[in-house]
Parts: C-alpha cells; structure tokens; sequence
C-alpha cells in the first residue's frame, strides 16, 4: 500500500465491512500457548475466516514492512523525524540494533551498568546521604511516560516475594501531580536525611516535574543546606545540559535517547533506575529479560500464510464450533491489535476495559491509558490526511473483583465494551483459610473464569423463563450476550511476567496504529492546552504581583478566573526586623500555601529572599528580614482546616531547621493576623 493510500479504501478493509454484516457474532474457540501463558480469542466476534481477512488486511496495510522499520530504526516517527526503538531498551547486551547506522545496544547497556553500579552503592550504604546516613528511600518526581509505567511495574512488584525480599526495609514513591496536595503526600513521613530524589523527565521543561523538582530541592536544601542537593537529587532525562543547570551533578545523571517516546520508557532509566534503587537491578533485569522476549517473537513474526492453520482444528463436540489449539505463534500478538483494530473500526466499539484479575495490576490501565491513546488517539493519517474513520480506543480499568461492583453493569447490559481480561495462575500472596470452601484465590479466579461467559453467553428470557422469574422482571434481569473479551491466563506475576504484559500491549498499541496508518509515536495533541495554560499562569502572576486585571480570554475564562483571584484571601502580618517567622500549613490546605507558592508571593512583599525550612504539615520559618509588612495569600475553601491556617508567632532565632515549639497548634499571637485586605 502506498503511504498516502487509506486503510479504507483497499479491497481487504471493505471485504472486512462487508463481512461484518454478514457474520455478525460467530465464536470459534481458539487460543494459544506461550512461555506459560495462555491466551484466549474464543470470545472475540470473530471466526477464523475473519481473522483470514483481518491477516489480509495487515497485508494491504504492510504490516510487516512497518514493524521492520521500527525494528530496523527507521525514523517512522516523521513529525518529530525520530526512531522509534523501545526494543533496545531490553535487548541483550550483544544484540544489533541500528538508530543512523549506529548500533544502540552498547549505550543502553552503558546506561544499564551505570544504573546498576549506583543502585548497588545506595542499597549498600556506600553512598549516602549529607549527613552521612544511607538513603533508603526514593520519591521518583516525573508525570506521564516518566511516572505512570515506572508506577505500574512497582505496583506490579510490591508484593511479588522475591521483589519483597529485595525491597525489606525501602520504600519509592512517585510525586508526578503539580498538586501540592500531590508534594504533601510524598514528603509526610520522609526524612531529608535519608531521601534521595530522582528526576524524570526526557525534555526536563514539563512544568509539572520542574516545579516539583524545585520544590523537592527546596526541602532538601532547607533542611540540610544546599550542598546537600548533589548528594540527595539524581535525574534521568536526554536533556543532560538542563539536567546541570537546575544543580544536579551531571555524573549522577542517568541519560536515555530521543528514540525513546515517553510512553515507552519504563524500560530505560526512567523506570529502570528508581525500580533498580528499590528492588535492586537484578530483580529490574528480570522484568527487561521478559519484556525483550515477547519482543523477539513479535519481530518474528510473519504474515504470508493463513492464521490459524486450520488443519490444526478439531471439532468441539459441545458447541457448533472449530476448536483451535495451537502453540504460541508469533503472530498471536499482532492477532490481538488486529482484533482492536476489528472492534474499533468494523463494530464501532470505541472503548476497551482492562480488566486484571490481580491488586498487583491495578496501575496496568492507568499506564496503558498513555500508551495506547496517546499513541493512537489520532485524527490525520501519518501523511497529515484526515481520515475517514476513528482511530483509538477509550482504555479504562480497574482490577476484578473492584470493577465489577463498580461499572459491569453497563458493560454487561449497557453499552458494549470489549474486554480484556488478565488472570493470574498462582497468586503472589496466597490465603488458605482453614474451612473455606476455595483458597483467596480461586475465589477472585472464579470471577475471572465466569465473567468472560457472562458477557459472551448472556441470558435469554427463554432461560429466565425456565426458571420462573416474574414476567415484569425478564427484560430487566436479560442478558444480551455477544460481547467480545479477550483472556490472557498468566502463570504468575513475576518481574519477567510483568515485562512479558507490559510489551504484549505495547505491541498491539503499535499494530493497531500501523493499521489505522497513524503516527503512533507523537502526541501533539497535548501541547494546545500547555500553551494555554502558561498564558494563564502569567495572567495570575501579573495579577496577584501587579494586580493587572485579567485580560485576553474569552467571557467564561475571565469570570472563572477572576472568581478565582477574588476568592483569595490576603492575611497582612506586621512583625519586627530580623525576628523568625514560623507558621505551620494544615493537611488540605493546598490552594496557595505551599512552600514553592509562599515564597513566589513572600518575595516580591519584602524584598529579600525567604529563608524556608520545611512544607507542609511541618513549620516553616522565616526570617523577617525588614520588618515590613507581610502579606499571606490564602485561599478560604471549605476544604481548609477549621483551625487557624498558620500559626504565626516569635520564636527564638536558631536557623531553619525543624523544630518542635513552632509546630504548635494555636497560634500564639493571633493579633497578628490583620483583616483581610
Ligand atoms: O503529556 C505529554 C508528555 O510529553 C508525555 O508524552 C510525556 O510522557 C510526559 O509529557 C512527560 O514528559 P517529560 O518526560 O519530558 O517530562
């Protein structure tokens, strides 16, 4: 297919309309075999002549040729003139793999030694912190592709035995939110002293992450002097210059590539180095090794036969159906972003659940939300031609049992919503209790196992008849049926499991925009409300700085905005020169008092730098350095503790470290606190 011909308009994409009016709901049963996992297709509305034309049409869309660019390092990112070679990131160390003519394996390597060499020092105690206590704990500053996959294989490890054992005594968090809210959570129980910070960011300019990289460093340097930010801050990104102008020492940079897409770097430094400081690196190879094998496979894979073979077919004598087991062919995998690719654009189905059967995967949605509408949430084709027809899939999740008391309803009566399930052989955590009828387990597998049938098989009113159900109750309790899922039976959830899921649908994300002849790898899409938004932090910076009225927004925008000004209340203190200021910020009190906002606002009121020595849900001290007038903005939300806000009060002059006597709960001095202004 020519690169400006439309997916529509070929021959295999109208065969496939004209299939679907004809054949509307036949299940074959088929599923295949893998490394231990088993995957299921039975449920899909499709048979095997179907999955014959959706291979043609993976022909007519060259297919093949496409993921051999990607593989080949091609720039097939061509608004941003990239490669596009995540798979680098996990191949093994003597593999070729090409970005210019310039083998990449070597430097990811590089990087993965690095990593490992670091990890080692700070899990061991030999580097440690600026007080020479040893870093234990990690909060992981980074949003989007630099949080969410690095949050899922955490998530995925934390109660994964050997990850525990690794683990015992560490803790990651991850601060990815603006929120202050967000910087409260991630710092209430921390200690400076044996805190290290890592900073992710590929670009290292999202205003989201650098804000709250300052705001980290400001809490480190309050509490043990700016010196001991090269000690307790590290960074990841491709941008090694900015990474040394916001004062982190280069040689404890981590770096990756532009051929890496941020969606698609959990398997770089961005999630290898915070998961590899917690878990240690050996448990983190696991998981690449997994990942790099499903790789391999999908590499193999070729299209120019019929899938599946159909003399491997055996009838099943319960169902009028074809019975198809056949070990794990490569192209299973391109089959499963075939299917999507058949509900989104031939059923019209546009969402998809994800749907594990596992707590260990409950961030597996949130992180497969970025990578698959990101990368496929497109209107134009990868010529810049709008297209004819939706790409993308609307992804949600939540793991089983939780979402079936939460949305199955609708997808089990409602609208249809092509499932993914994804179930666990041996669980990580296993209960037995003495007298039960089923382990922990089996009780959450049983939901697994039934809800697929529920979804495919539904319930007629014949059947409702038959077991004597009030006729005025028959509509509501039927069950149409005929609703796609997919099973992936996983034998247990291992680092190397986890890298096996996470590339399987970082796959499929792929086949489905070479189909739809996408621009998988950009994400333009997100750079119109960037722009807006830093229009309107200068608008609220000019306003609350220079009281300048807002202007250059539409009608909504300015009320909306100047409700927001308004609302914010001004506290005016007066104290004299060269005494300490000390107040306390509350849990919940996050518009306007965080430690970043208060000194931005403190500033321009007296002049001088502030001296600040800790945030939220700790005091914080300043000193009064003219003995000027001060003026606090607060806001005055229901949301904010009913207690005073701040205490204010003298305290004794004995630098910026944490002490208790300004922690007090009432305000020693509420003259201070004048009428709002
Ligand atoms: O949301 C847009 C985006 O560019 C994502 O693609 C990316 O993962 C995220 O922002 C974070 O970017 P960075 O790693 O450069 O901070």
């Amino acid at each position: 297919m020519a690169s400006s011909t439309r997916i529509c308009d070929t021959e295999q994409w109208k065969d496939l309309k004209h299939w679907i009016v004809m054949r509307h709901a036949m299940l074959d049963v088929f599923y295949s075999e893998f490394d231990g996992m088993l995957l299921d297709y039975s449920r899909q509305l499709a048979t095997l002549e179907t999955i014959d034309k959706l291979f043609k049409l993976a022909e007519a869309a060259c297919l093949k040729e496409k993921i051999n660019k990607m593989f080949n390092g091609e720039r097939i990112n061509s608004t941003e003139n990239r490669c596009v070679l995540h798979v680098a990131l996990r191949a093994p160390r003597d593999a070729d793999i090409k970005c210019d003519g310039k083998n990449v394996v070597p430097d990811v390597w590089q990087v993965l030694d690095k990593i490992k060499e670091f990890s080692e020092r700070v899990r061991s105690g030999s580097w440690v912190g600026a007080t020479g206590k040893a870093l234990k704990d990690i909060i992981s500053i980074g949003i989007g592709g630099s949080f969410l996959g690095p949050l899922f294989v955490h998530t995925a490890l934390q109660t994964e035995p050997e990850a525990i054992e690794c683990a015992r005594g560490r803790q990651l968090r991850f601060l990815a939110n603006v929120d202050p809210v967000d910087v409260a959570r991630n710092i209430t129980g921390m200690n400076p002293e044996t805190t290290l910070v890592v900073v992710v960011s590929k670009t290292f300019t999202t205003a989201e992450t650098m804000l709250n990289a300052r705001t980290l460093r400001e809490w480190i340097s309050s509490a043990l002097g700016p010196k001991a930010v090269a000690k307790h801050m590290v960074a990841v990104s491709t941008n090694l210059p900015l990474v040394e102008k916001f004062g982190i020492d280069p040689n404890n940079a981590f770096a990756f590539w532009d051929w890496v897409g941020g969606r698609y770097s959990v398997c770089s430094a961005v999630g290898v180095l915070p998961l590899s400081l917690q878990y240690g690196f050996s448990v983190v190879e696991k998981f690449l090794k997994g990942a790099s094998s499903i790789d391999q496979h999908f590499y193999s894979a070729t299209f120019n036969q019929n899938i599946p073979d159909k003399s491997m077919a055996t009838r099943n004598n319960t169902r009028e159906v074809e019975f198809v087991h056949f070990g794990f062919m490569p192209q299973h995998l391109v089959l499963l972003g075939l299917l999507s690719v058949w509900n989104v654009s031939f059923h019209g189905y546009p969402a998809r659940a994800i749907l594990p059967y596992s707590q260990a995967l409950e961030k597996l949605a949130p992180h497969i939300q970025q990578v698959s509408m990101e990368s496929n949430g497109k209107q134009v084709s990868i010529d810049g031609v709008v297209l004819p027809y939706e790409t993308g899939e609307i992804d949600f999740g939540e793991p089983g049992t939780n979402g079936q008391h939460s949305f199955y309803q609708l997808i089990h009566q409602g609208r249809v919503v092509p499932c993914d399930f994804i179930g666990v052989v041996k669980s990580q955590q296993p209960v037995y209790l003495k007298g039960e009828v089923v382990s922990n387990h089996d009780e959450l597998m049983s939901n697994f196992f039934a809800q697929p049938d529920a979804l495919a098989f539904g319930k007629t009113p014949q059947q409702l008849q038959n077991e004597n159900v009030p006729q005025h109750l028959i509509p509501h309790k039927t069950f149409p049926g005929n609703r796609p899922s997919f099973c992936l039976l996983l034998p247990s959830l291992s680092a190397y499991n986890i890298g096996q899921l996470l590339a399987i649908y970082e796959h499929r994300i792929a086949v489905e925009g070479f189909i739809w002849g996408i621009n998988s790898f950009d994400q333009w899409g997100v750079e119109l409300g960037k722009s807006l938004a830093s229009q309107v932090r200068n608008q609220l910076h000019a306003s609350r700085k220079k009281g300048e009225p807002v202007k250059g927004f539409n009608f909504s925008t300015t009320t909306m905005l100047k409700r927001y000004l308004e609302k914010t209340a001004i506290h005016v203190i007066r104290r004299p020169r060269g005494e300490i200021f000390s107040f306390k910020l509350y849990p919940g009190h996050s518009e306007g008092l965080t430690s970043a906002e208060m000194i931005q606002r403190l500033e321009p009121t007296l002049g001088d730098p502030l001296y600040l020595a800790s945030i939220p849900h700790l005091p914080i001290h300043f000193v009064w350095t003219h003995g000027a007038t001060l003026r606090l903005h607060h806001s005055r939300t229901p949301s904010l503790s009913p207690r005073p806000c701040f205490n204010v009060g003298a305290v004794p002059r004995t630098g910026f470290t944490r002490r208790k006597e300004a922690s007090a709960d009432v305000p020693p001095d509420p003259p201070a606190l004048l009428p709002h202004m």
